[in-house]
């Protein structure tokens, strides 16, 4: 489904990401994994289409990632990390607009955004707004957010941070949820412990030119000995 091969962007002189691969198939959810810095958001905005990549290739199904409204930036749906504005609109105000900006309207529209809300466990919140929220509650409504145009790849930039126990296992559930429904999803973290618990397989942003992937039974066991792919 989502294929990002060997992107690289600098900031002036320096380096935000160094030569990222990855791939996400349809059904399954992938770890980039790293500390503050390491160039994740960086990543996840050239796979969004958000960001211009210095060099290297994004496609979906085969179409090229383009920026504004190309037809495989539309088949992306992007939760940023950073809790989002119009915190002053109802729930289900603030998800029409974001339907809009695809282009969706009418019954097409509702019953996306009740499967939405219906999927984050905001249905009875759909009247209140954000603001009367709690950090995960808003958490879950940016997920809802990514998901009203339907799209086939969801990417999450830290979802669950500042989240509780109980929030951030109802985002899991959410998360394993669209997976088991075929979406493909990139998942980013910190945390090698949430890395372990979710996702399939794991992408380090290379330190010192690796790229890191293992699959899931082994990945989870012996998470000590990863072992690299690629090295530069
Ligand atoms: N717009 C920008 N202008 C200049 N430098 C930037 C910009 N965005 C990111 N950087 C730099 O690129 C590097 C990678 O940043 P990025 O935000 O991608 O890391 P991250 O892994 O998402 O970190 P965090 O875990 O803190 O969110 C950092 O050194 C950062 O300062
Ligand atoms: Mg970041």
């Amino acid at each position: 489904m989502l294929v990002a091969r060997d992107l690289w962007k600098s900031y002036g002189a320096k380096a935000a990401v160094s030569g990222v691969t990855l791939e996400a198939k349809a059904g399954e959810i992938v770890g980039l994994l790293g500390p503050n810095g390491a160039g994740k958001s960086t990543t996840v905005g050239m796979i969004c289409g958000l960001t211009r990549p210095d060099r290297g290739e994004i496609a979906i199904d085969g179409v090229p990632m383009g920026e504004d409204a190309s037809p495989a930036k539309r088949r992306v749906g992007f939760v940023p990390q950073d809790i989002s504005l119009f915190e002053d609109l109802s729930a289900q105000r603030k998800l029409e607009l974001f339907g809009a900006l695809y282009g969706q309207k009418g019954e097409g529209l509702a019953s996306r955004i009740a499967a939405a809300l219906a999927l984050v466990g905001l249905s009875d919140r759909a009247k209140d707004k954000p603001a009367s929220f709690s950090g995960g509650m808003k958490r879950r409504l940016n997920i809802a957010c990514a998901l009203v145009h339907d799209p086939d790849v969801l990417v999450l930039d830290e979802p669950t941070v500042g989240v509780d126990p109980q929030s951030r296992n109802a985002i899991f559930d959410n998360l394993e949820t669209l997976r088991d429904r075929g979406k493909a999803l990139v998942y980013t973290t910190h945390y090698m412990e949430e890395a372990e618990r979710l996702c399939d397989r794991v992408n380090r942003p290379p330190a010192q030119g690796l790229t890191w992937t293992r699959s899931p039974p082994s990945f989870a066991r012996t998470s000590s000995s990863i072992s690299p792919i690629a090295a530069r």
